[in-house]
């Protein structure tokens, strides 16, 4: 295993490239259930037709655990919008129409969205009080089995060179509700200071999807507050603001 090219690093996480293979490497005290879990989705989502990279091996080295996938050559959909002349609008509907593609498939063994999500927020720094009323909220909500991704934003998606799509980290998916998946990508682009690309990925996944803001709305307190447990503080204080400026159930 060469790890003399990096391509990313992240808090805990470095990704290398060694030719046609892309190492994923967790620091040593990054859970060891949690980098199973990332590879065992993939895995599973490998199986359902979606284009992810193949997992190729897991290893073990010097106590640090790496997922060992196929390399894909391109470039993420979040260098292709950084671009001088990106058309952004086309973008963001690709980038919209493969959430939806997404949404299509159902993985039956893949864990479940509300069981994540209890977990998230019993785990949140919130009082008991608050996140009573947020497992309340959870359990009045709608319940599907439909894939969602959990991460979907730009730098998740690589485009190949004949133009395929391919789906990259699959460590927060779970089959649930889609509306549950959009409210989280709306956050997303809150969360990077793209106020405006936030408002038009909603306007635009709920035209074509047929979801109504509203619904995907309901979903913003418990999404926020799920997430609210990664991240660093500056994060952390926004999402539970978020969460505690919503109308209780
Ligand atoms: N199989 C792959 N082939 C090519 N590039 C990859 C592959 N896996 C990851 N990358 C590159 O590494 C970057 C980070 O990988 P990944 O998204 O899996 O990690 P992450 O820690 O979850 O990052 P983030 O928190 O930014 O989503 C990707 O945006 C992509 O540029
Ligand atoms: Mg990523």
């Amino acid at each position: 295993m060469k790890l003399d090219r990096v391509i990313a690093v992240r808090n805990r996480k470095t990704v290398f490239r060694d030719g046609d293979r892309c190492i994923k490497m967790f620091s040593p005290d990054y859970s060891k259930a949690d980098v199973l879990n990332e590879a065992l989705n993939q895995s599973r989502i490998e199986e359902t037709g979606i284009c992810v990279p193949e997992i190729l091996e897991l290893v073990c080295q010097d106590g640090q655990w790496a997922i060992v996938s196929r390399f894909i050559e391109g470039k993420t959909m979040q260098q292709l919008m950084n671009e001088p002349n990106a058309d952004l609008k086309t973008l963001m509907e690709r980038f919209v129409n493969l959430q939806i593609s997404i949404h299509q498939h159902t993985c039956p063994l893949l864990n479940r969205q509300k069981d994540r999500m209890n977990m998230q927020i019993y785990q949140c720094n919130l009082d008991a009080t608050m996140r009573y009323h947020l497992h309340s909220r959870l359990d009045m909500m709608p319940r599907q089995n439909l894939v969602c991704h959990g991460d979907f934003r730009p730098s998740n998606i690589i485009i190949q060179e004949n133009g395929t799509p391919c789906i990259l980290d699959w460590s927060h998916a779970s089959q649930g509700h889609p509306a549950a998946d959009a409210a989280r990508t709306y956050l997303l682009f809150w969360l990077d200071g793209k106020i405006t690309g936030a408002q038009n990925y909603l306007n635009l996944f709920c035209e074509k999807s047929g979801i109504t803001k509203a619904d995907v709305e309901k979903w913003m307190p418990i999404v926020a507050a799920a997430r609210s447990i990664k991240g660093n503080e500056k994060e952390r204080e926004f999402l539970l603001s978020w969460v505690r400026s919503a109308d209780r159930p």
